[in-house]
């Protein structure tokens, strides 16, 4: 039998998928192996791969003429079959589980209105604005992707008709309530528990347009500089860890964050989180005792992130956390005092979006970077993501089309922080 390029997993993982794979690929190797002996042009090299090295929710596999990757979180696999493989004209899968996709992708369609929606960032820094041709609402935080829509490059399509998802090779959604549709892969970095797990996802979509070199290098480079803040960062001979809060007002209740890549981000800035226990309570300001025992722990916190949702985050400001939080003697609070309520709010775009569920998912050095500044200001430094309210910092405005390549085939650079 032909030899199989699979990666190297560990035995027991490979093991354990063996039972559901096996079928599978022993199907499509038959395939393969069949058209050579049928004197078929001998099947297409395997060329640059990609190895999954941090994420936990996908998996990915390389034959000669096919690459699969099956996501863990909704159990889909995908069979990406190559464009000039004898197998692209006679294979093709539609099953629940399993979906074909000749590759590279000609075009591809993202469903935009589904929160968190589709990093479009990660599309960015592959270069594959270009053959995006159709977006579900054109509410999103990229200006990239917003250009090309005014510039009629791309198409708003209606998700639940059918046939308007069937005119892409591809449509790309994080939503588990799918339409009945051929073309569907989902895409879920959000479900990954780490920031550079959450990042990693570059790959799965790369897969689909064989640019693995390049996701492999943006990767990388964000990898590295992430590592080498977080290790600065841990360097630091500071007496005692800055205390960090990430919490969220809603119906009149506070509670912390239990979100595990907030959590990390902080450990990796140098900080800590407020106690675990805490997590897991809530504490509603109209009982007195709540808002004590909130204010008893506001005590201990040297810097808040104010996750609190709103409609018009413009005027979101200090006069709205204070309110929230049932401040009046703003003394014992050292993030008052050391002006320290920041809001992940900094990016958005047209008065909606927030840049924060885009491009800080595919670059989490940034987030980090602003992090480590909101824990150990150097003054020195213009955070990304985060604005400090505490400092009256307003929202920047990112309805500009100035950072966005005349190429859309261009790749973005991911922005890589000076770190030695
Ligand atoms: C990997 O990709 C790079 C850049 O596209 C290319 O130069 C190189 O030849 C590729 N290697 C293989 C084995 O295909
Ligand atoms: C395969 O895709 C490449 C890149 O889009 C394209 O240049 C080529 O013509 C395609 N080949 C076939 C056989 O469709
Ligand atoms: C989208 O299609 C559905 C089903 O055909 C229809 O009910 C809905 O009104 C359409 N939405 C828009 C915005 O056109
Ligand atoms: C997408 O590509 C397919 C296959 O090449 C083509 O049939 C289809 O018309 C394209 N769709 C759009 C919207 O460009
Ligand atoms: C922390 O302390 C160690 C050992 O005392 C020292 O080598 C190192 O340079 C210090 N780091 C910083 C950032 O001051
Ligand atoms: C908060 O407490 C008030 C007063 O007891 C109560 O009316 C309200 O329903 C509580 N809110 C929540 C979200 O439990
Ligand atoms: C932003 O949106 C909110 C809620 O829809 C609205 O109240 C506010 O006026 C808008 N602000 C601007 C500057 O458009
Ligand atoms: C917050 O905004 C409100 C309404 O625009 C304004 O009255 C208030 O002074 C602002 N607070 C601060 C601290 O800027
Ligand atoms: C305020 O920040 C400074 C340095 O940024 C630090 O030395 C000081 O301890 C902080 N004060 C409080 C009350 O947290
Ligand atoms: C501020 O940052 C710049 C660029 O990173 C650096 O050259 C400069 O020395 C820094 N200044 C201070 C006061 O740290």
């Amino acid at each position: 039998m032909k030899k199989m390029c699979l990666l190297s997993y560990p035995l027991a993982l490979q093991m354990m998928l063996a039972s559901v794979w096996f079928l599978i690929l022993s199907t499509l190797m038959n395939l393969e192996e069949f058209s050579v002996n049928a004197g078929k042009p001998a099947p297409v090299q395997v060329g640059n791969i990609s190895t999954v090295d941090d994420a936990v929710n996908f998996k990915m596999y390389y034959g000669q003429t096919f690459k699969v990757i099956k996501n863990g979180i909704d159990g889909k696999s995908y069979l990406l079959i190559q464009n000039n493989s004898k197998m692209a004209g006679r294979t093709k899968y539609c099953t629940n589980r399993m979906k074909s996709f000749v590759i590279p992708l000609s075009n591809y369609s993202l469903d935009s209105d589904t929160f968190p929606g589709i990093p479009v960032s990660f599309l960015e820094l592959l270069g594959l604005l270009g053959t995006c041709k159709g977006i579900t609402s054109n509410e999103m935080a990229s200006q990239c992707l917003l250009k090309l829509y005014d510039g009629g490059e791309l198409t708003i399509v209606n998700k639940s008709e059918t046939e308007q998802l069937s005119q892409f090779s591809a449509y790309f959604t994080s939503s588990t309530d799918q339409p009945p549709a051929c073309n569907i892969a989902t895409f879920l970095p959000a479900s990954e528990d780490y920031p550079l797990q959450r990042a990693e996802w570059i790959k799965y979509i790369a897969m689909f347009a064989n640019l693995e070199f390049r996701a492999n290098s943006v990767y990388n480079a964000v990898k590295q500089n992430y590592m080498c803040l977080a290790k600065m960062s841990i360097s630091r001979n500071s007496s005692f860890k800055p205390v960090v809060a990430w919490m969220r007002y809603e119906d009149g209740t506070w509670s912390f964050t239990t979100e595990a890549y907030k959590i990390k981000f902080v450990q990796d800035a140098g900080g800590e989180n407020v106690d675990e226990s805490i997590n897991s309570m809530t504490y509603n300001i109209s009982i007195p005792d709540d808002l004590d025992q909130l204010h008893a722990i506001l005590c201990s916190v040297d810097a808040v992130i104010d996750e609190t949702y709103t409609t018009d985050p413009i005027a979101y400001n200090m006069t709205t956390f204070l309110q929230n939080v049932g401040v009046e003697d703003q003394s014992c609070f050292a993030f008052l005092t050391n002006q320290s309520i920041w809001r992940y709010d900094k990016r958005m775009q047209n008065n909606a979006s927030l840049d924060w569920y885009d491009g800080a998912v595919s670059q989490p050095q940034l987030v980090l970077a602003d992090l480590m500044e909101a824990i150990f200001p150097t003054g020195n430094y213009t955070t990304t993501y985060l604005r400090n309210i505490a400092k009256g910092e307003l929202i920047a405005d990112i309805a500009s089309y100035d950072n966005c390549n005349s190429d859309p085939f261009s790749p973005l650079e991911p922005t890589i922080i000076p770190c030695q």
